[in-house]
């Protein structure tokens, strides 16, 4: 069980907090760290559902999971993908055992950029 009592220092650290339509409930934010718990495909894994849902019952308000490449061209090693419709079952299944233990929930992405390069050989991506 995760601590909701108050904080002296911080008294509204622990308490509900509206963000838009979204009753978080408290201040704590975990941010997106990449975790490399992903499979060869940059899908999601068991492991990386045991992870995070491990950290959604420590009790945080909100989870942002690590930041997910939305193009093929920028797949890295251990990098999470959201570019093919495949991969949307594992985000699925993640973002349910997430959400079961309380908290909300953001996912982040990212694109390389036209001048990215990348760390596969190829050289620049675009
Ligand atoms: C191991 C590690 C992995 C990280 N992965 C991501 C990531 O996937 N996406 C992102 O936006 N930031 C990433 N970050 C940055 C953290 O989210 C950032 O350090 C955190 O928000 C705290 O901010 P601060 O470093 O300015 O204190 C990562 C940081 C660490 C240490």
């Amino acid at each position: 069980m995760f601590y909701q009592g108050k904080s002296k220092v911080l008294p509204h650290l622990f308490q509900p907090f509206h963000l838009g339509k979204l009753e978080l409930r408290n201040r704590l934010v975990m941010p997106p760290m990449v975790t490399f718990l992903v499979n060869e495909s940059g899908g999601v894994t068991q492991r990386m559902i045991d992870y995070y849902a491990e950290r959604a019952r420590g009790g945080v308000g909100l989870i942002t999971i690590e930041s997910a490449y939305v193009l093929e061209k920028d797949r890295d090693m251990g990098r999470l993908g959201i570019e093919n419709p495949q991969l949307l079952v594992g985000l699925n299944e993640l973002a349910e055992a997430i959400q079961e233990e309380g908290p909300e929930l953001f996912s982040s992405s990212t694109t390389g950029g036209a001048s990215s390069v990348s760390i596969r050989g190829k050289g620049r991506t675009s």
